[in-house]
């Protein structure tokens, strides 16, 4: 086995490891990336699509906003909408307005391109399509990770700290005793269907429908690629959905009956079903292992703040390392866990709440005393100066050290 030596050892090269190499490197800190999947597949993956205005500064302030600017599209709200009594309402929800930031359409991949690209300049180290990823000694002095690399090599890496940024399913979270660690957990009895399409968004800003067959959302990748979300029941198999069926069901909930908008239909090039959850697990960090992105939380999509988070988190990590090595001082990566979950419980209230307000209930679990409630929600946040600025602020973002 050949051992090395590393100031951070990220597991994850998902947005949350990445990201926080590229702010390491930033204050001279040395780290090795360690990814399971190739580059490609990592690249692969079709995730978030919306930035809220922090983590676009936050990316700008470290010289990864160049092509965001360039080829993102920032958008001043979203539309809300509900159909009821056969009857339907879109309303828009200027963020803008009503508290004065914006969001940035700009897709999970592009960012992961911009930060691999920033990683390969600055000449840090990373093994992609590692097996066997293993912590240790991460409560004592000397914490190790060990692995397989791609070929076939066992390897040691020792560091000052270990970040744990492999996602929901990675290993790192059992890092933490399972007498130390509490979670939180909510499965919502529904699921997303998500589709990439080839053709032009139907609309200049999210669409985020409410319909009594379910719910639905028109979001984009750029002007010639639209991405869609049908709710479904958990577990469905795509199999169910032929493309007909998806776009008329996507007609049926997006449409509105005004205005004579009609939804373009295209090529589908993608299509999964994702399952809903909201889960936290604390404390975010245990000795020299510090979690941060969908390794310690998961929120469900409806918020558009699962990608905004893992930002935040390791804004916050990347800060805390760099006053703790660089420094010497260990006050923030003491408060690191408290810090981060100050965020993190408040975008998982704001999903929760999002999800719950849009999303109809199967039968047994909901009723039309349920729908009426949503109903006035949504009138509530769209009519209401108090409402809507409500939503608005944890839409478009709270700031990362709120
Ligand atoms: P991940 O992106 O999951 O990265 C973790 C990395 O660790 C992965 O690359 C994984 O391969 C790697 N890994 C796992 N196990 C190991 C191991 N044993 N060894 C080494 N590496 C390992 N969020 C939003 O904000 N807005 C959205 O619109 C949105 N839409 C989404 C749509 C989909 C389909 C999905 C799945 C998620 C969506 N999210 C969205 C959530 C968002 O994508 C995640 O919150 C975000 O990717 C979290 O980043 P991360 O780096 O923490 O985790
Ligand atoms: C997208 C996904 C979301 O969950 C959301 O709330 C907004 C946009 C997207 O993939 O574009």
């Amino acid at each position: 086995m050949s051992t090395t030596r590393t100031q951070v050892a990220i597991v994850g090269a998902g947005p949350a490891g990445l990201l926080l190499s590229h702010l390491l490197d930033r204050a001279g800190i040395d780290s090795v990336l360690l990814e399971n999947r190739s580059p490609d597949y990592v690249l692969g993956r079709i995730r978030a699509g919306v930035l809220e205005s922090s983590s676009v500064d936050l990316l700008s302030e470290v010289g990864l906003g160049e092509r965001i600017a360039r080829e993102g599209d920032e958008h001043r709200g979203i539309y809300l909408q509900w159909t009821a009594e056969g009857q339907g309402e879109r309303h828009h929800l200027d963020f803008v307005d009503h508290v004065g930031r914006s969001v940035w359409v700009y897709g999970q991949t592009e960012v992961t391109k911009d930060l691999m690209a920033a990683r390969e300049r600055a000449g840090q180290q990373s093994h992609y399509e590692v097996r066997d990823v293993e912590l240790h000694d991460v409560a004592g002095d000397r914490p190790a990770v060990t692995f397989t690399d791609r070929d076939g090599t066992h390897q040691r890496l020792e560091a000052d700290a270990v970040a744990g940024c492999d996602g929901f399913h990675g290993p790192s979270r059992a890092g933490i005793p399972a007498d130390v660690r509490r979670t939180w957990e909510r499965v919502y009895p529904y699921a997303w269907l998500g589709v990439l399409a080839e053709v032009a968004p139907s609309t200049d800003e999210l669409i985020y429908a409410w319909h009594p067959d379910g719910f639905a959302l028109h979001s984009m990748r750029s002007r010639t690629v639209s991405r869609l979300y049908l709710q479904v029941p958990p577990d469905e198999d795509v199999a169910q959905w032929p493309d007909d069926r998806v776009w008329e069901a996507l007609a049926t909930r997006l449409g509105h009956g005004q205005d004579g908008w009609t939804l373009q239909d295209g090529p589908i090039v993608e299509k999964s079903v994702l399952p809903m959850r909201s889960f936290v697990s604390t404390p975010m960090r245990h000795g020299r292992l510090f979690l941060a992105g969908d390794a310690a939380h998961i929120v469900p999509p409806t918020g558009a703040k699962g990608l905004n988070l893992a930002i935040a988190d390791v804004t916050l990590l990347a800060r805390a390392l760099t006053a703790w090595l660089v420094e010497g001082s260990s006050t923030l990566v003491d408060s690191y866990s408290e810090d981060a979950l100050r965020r993190v419980w408040r975008c998982t209230h704001f999903s929760w709440w999002m999800t719950s307000m849009l999303h109809t209930l199967p039968p047994g679990q909901g009723d039309a005393f349920d729908q009426q409630l949503q109903l006035s929600q949504l009138r509530w946040v769209t009519s209401s100066q108090a409402g809507a600025a409500g939503l608005a602020e944890n839409y478009a973002g709270l700031p990362i050290g709120f």
